[in-house]
């Protein structure tokens, strides 16, 4: 957390190097990167996914650490160790944030 007690830092890795961003409490993270210039999609679903309604998975990122997740699509995906959902994720403490430059659509399920 910063100085302000309503903004949280967001480290974000592109897959090249790091950002570093400051965001809001409440601030939604897909918003936020998208924002900053850093999309959570790839070139094939950067015009075409379903705008942050939590339905078509393809704005997944990874997260160091995060909150847990309360929509059921990106409770899926935490569950089965897919990428979390960015738009449903809510700022709400300092993230570590993994953008997958690799995934074609919807991105790997995590092996242990
Ligand atoms: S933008 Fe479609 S699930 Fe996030």
């Amino acid at each position: 957390m910063t100085d302000d007690e309503t903004t949280y830092d967001v480290r974000v890795h592109d897959g090249r190097q790091w950002h570093r961003l400051e965001a809001e409490a409440g601030a939604n993270l897909r918003r936020l990167l998208l924002r900053h210039d850093l999309s959570p999609y790839t070139p094939w679903t950067e015009n075409v996914n379903c705008g942050g309604r939590g339905i078509c998975a393809t704005c997944g990122v990874r997260l160091a650490q995060g909150p847990a997740p309360s929509h059921w699509h990106d409770r899926l995906a935490a569950h089965y160790g897919y990428p979390r959902l960015s738009c449903q994720i809510t700022v709400d403490r300092s993230l570590t944030v993994y953008l997958l430059p690799d995934k074609r659509i919807w991105g790997k399920r995590a092996t242990d």
